[in-house]
């Protein structure tokens, strides 16, 4: 179990799923955990759902917190920073889960040496089967990123990259849900063209990809050995992976992670 008080800036989706992992994981008790933000109906939901403290004031919540988790949208992170910058203190350690926004950026706001890490997790976290990488900033140490990796541990996958990298990162798993949840609209699209009943063709594609994504993880196979496997020459899969290469769905998927890329690239203040 953490010891530390954890405040958290912004309490949309993600901050969401991380609270609900922390409390349901047993690692932080709802008195533990102060969460802020600028939609009263959030606070009021988080409140009644977890327990948890609320506070409008996000001066006062940093100041009550060891933790302080930065949890608004990337384009609101410079009017948090500017709010909350000179209150910061070294003693605390900062947690970053703005998409794009560099660790040099938001140590400038700080009066202090402040340990600070950015990560990028992603909202299957909601579920305990989230994957977050994190980075360290210029004044942390091991133990803060044992106490960062212990937080997200509670809620999936924790991995350490240089932060170079964590770009990428955002395109492939921090915007990857997504990626799956579009699938299965186009699956859900599918069936209802071919006649399927809708509830039962629901479940169908949520197994699916349920069990496909198990098969990954229990045999250790790529995709692409999977898929091969699963590939009889002439038979159905083989007539739909033929058109969709013909019509360059990867290179065209493959793009578009390098769009998100740029995106998360495109987020970081000038
Ligand atoms: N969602 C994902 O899949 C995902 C994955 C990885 C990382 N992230 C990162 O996680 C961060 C949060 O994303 P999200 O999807 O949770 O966004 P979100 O649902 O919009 O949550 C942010 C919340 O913070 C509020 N807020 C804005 N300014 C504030 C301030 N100064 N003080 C306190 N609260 C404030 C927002 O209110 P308003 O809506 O009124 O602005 C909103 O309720 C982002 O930086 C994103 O890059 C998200």
């Amino acid at each position: 179990m953490l010891k530390q008080k954890i405040v958290f800036l912004g309490a949309g989706n993600m901050g969401e799923a991380l609270i609900s992992g922390l409390v349901n994981s047993g690692l932080a008790g709802k008195g533990q955990i102060i969460a802020t933000d600028i939609r009263t109906e959030r606070l009021v939901y988080l409140k009644k759902k977890f327990g948890i403290q609320v506070s409008e004031n996000n001066k006062k919540a940093v100041q009550q917190g060891e933790i302080i988790v930065l949890a608004v949208k990337p384009q609101q992170i410079k009017g948090l920073l500017g709010e909350i910058g000179d209150w910061v203190r070294k003693e605390q350690l900062v947690i970053s889960i703005a998409a794009g926004i560099p660790t040099k950026y938001i140590e400038k706001f700080f009066q202090q040496r402040v340990p600070l890490i950015r990560v990028m997790p992603n909202t299957p976290a909601l579920v305990g089967e989230g994957v977050t990488v994190l980075t360290p900033g210029k004044y942390t140490n091991e133990k803060h990123l044992k106490i960062a990796k212990k937080i997200f541990s509670a809620v999936g996958y924790v991995s350490v990259l240089p932060e170079k990298l964590l770009n990428a990162v955002t395109a492939l798993s921090g915007s990857g849900p997504a990626y799956i949840f579009y699938l299965a609209e186009i699956l859900d699209e599918a069936a209802k063209k071919m006649n399927l009943p809708e509830e039962t063709a629901c479940e169908l594609v949520t197994r699916t990809i349920l069990g496909a994504g198990k098969m990954l993880k229990i045999t250790g196979e790529s995709g692409r050995m999977l898929r091969q496997k699963v590939t009889s020459p002439g038979g159905t899969t083989e007539a739909a992976t033929k058109y969709l290469q013909a019509k360059k769905f990867k290179e065209i998927f493959i793009q578009a992670l390098f769009k998100a890329r740029k995106r998360a690239q495109e987020l970081a203040p000038k």
